[in-house]
């Protein structure tokens, strides 16, 4: 299965994608998690991101989409994807359909995790990332769960950014949703309910 996750910032887009990914095995494609990689490995590509990432704004389109077609060459996305994160704009969502038209791959679904901007503000606030696998918490815990990690509040999770975050997902990536309802493969979950509720409609939504 070949699904697109879209929504707002800390909508909970990671979250579901890891349940899926534990529960299906599907490759889990998140590019704020490349980028984030690349800015702590210092390489070319992450700092020419970096500026961009902890100004709430976009990376620049080419840079984003040579790492997802990189990505989804690798054996693990053969099976099946889910891409977080992608696409973000009209013409990322433009070239992903014709990269995968030219990889023979279609898109099951495009599933969108609604939540209204307020409780987003709240999450991110409180958000703490495992510096080492990704993994993401409320305020309060100190070493990941999964693997033991620091746990860190990143840069964009802080108050300005977050709204001009908001902002850039209204603008450019919230016209994605008419995109995908055109191409018939919109599918909606409400993403203000707990964790394992949320999932639940997820499941059922992709007929699991
Ligand atoms: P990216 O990392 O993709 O950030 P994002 O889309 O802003 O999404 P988040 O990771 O903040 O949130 P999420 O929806 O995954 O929520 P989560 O599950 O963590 O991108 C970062 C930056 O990289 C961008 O700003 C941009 O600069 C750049 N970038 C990335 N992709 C790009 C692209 N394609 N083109 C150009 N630039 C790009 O949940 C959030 C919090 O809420 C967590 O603490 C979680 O535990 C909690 N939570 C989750 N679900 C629930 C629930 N149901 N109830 C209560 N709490 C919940």
């Amino acid at each position: 299965m070949n699904i697109v996750l879209l929504g707002a910032p800390g909508a909970g887009k990671g979250t579901q994608a890891q349940k899926l990914v534990d529960d299906v095995g599907i490759a889990h494609i998140s590019t704020g998690d490349l980028l984030r990689a690349a800015v702590s490995a210092q390489s070319k590509l992450g700092m020419e991101a970096k500026g961009y990432m902890d100004a709430g704004r976009l990376v620049p389109d080419q840079l984003v989409i040579n790492l997802v077609k990189e990505r989804l060459q690798q054996d693990d996305a053969k099976k099946g994807f889910i891409l977080d994160g992608f696409p973000r704009n009209t013409q990322q969502a433009v070239v992903l359909d014709s990269e995968l038209e030219s990889m023979g791959i279609k898109l099951d679904v495009a599933l969108l995790v609604d939540v209204k901007p307020e409780v987003i503000i709240n999450r991110l606030s409180l958000r703490r990332t495992c510096r080492d696998c990704g993994y993401t918490a409320a305020i309060g815990v100190d070493s990941c769960p999964r693997c033991s990690g620091e746990m860190y509040q990143r840069d964009d999770d802080r108050p300005e950014t977050i709204a001009r975050r908001l902002d850039t997902y209204q603008n450019q990536t919230a016209p994605l949703i008419e995109y995908y309802c055109g191409r018939k493969i919109l599918k909606e979950v409400d993403g203000d309910r707990p964790v394992d509720e949320v999932y639940a409609d997820v499941r059922s939504l992709l007929g699991l």
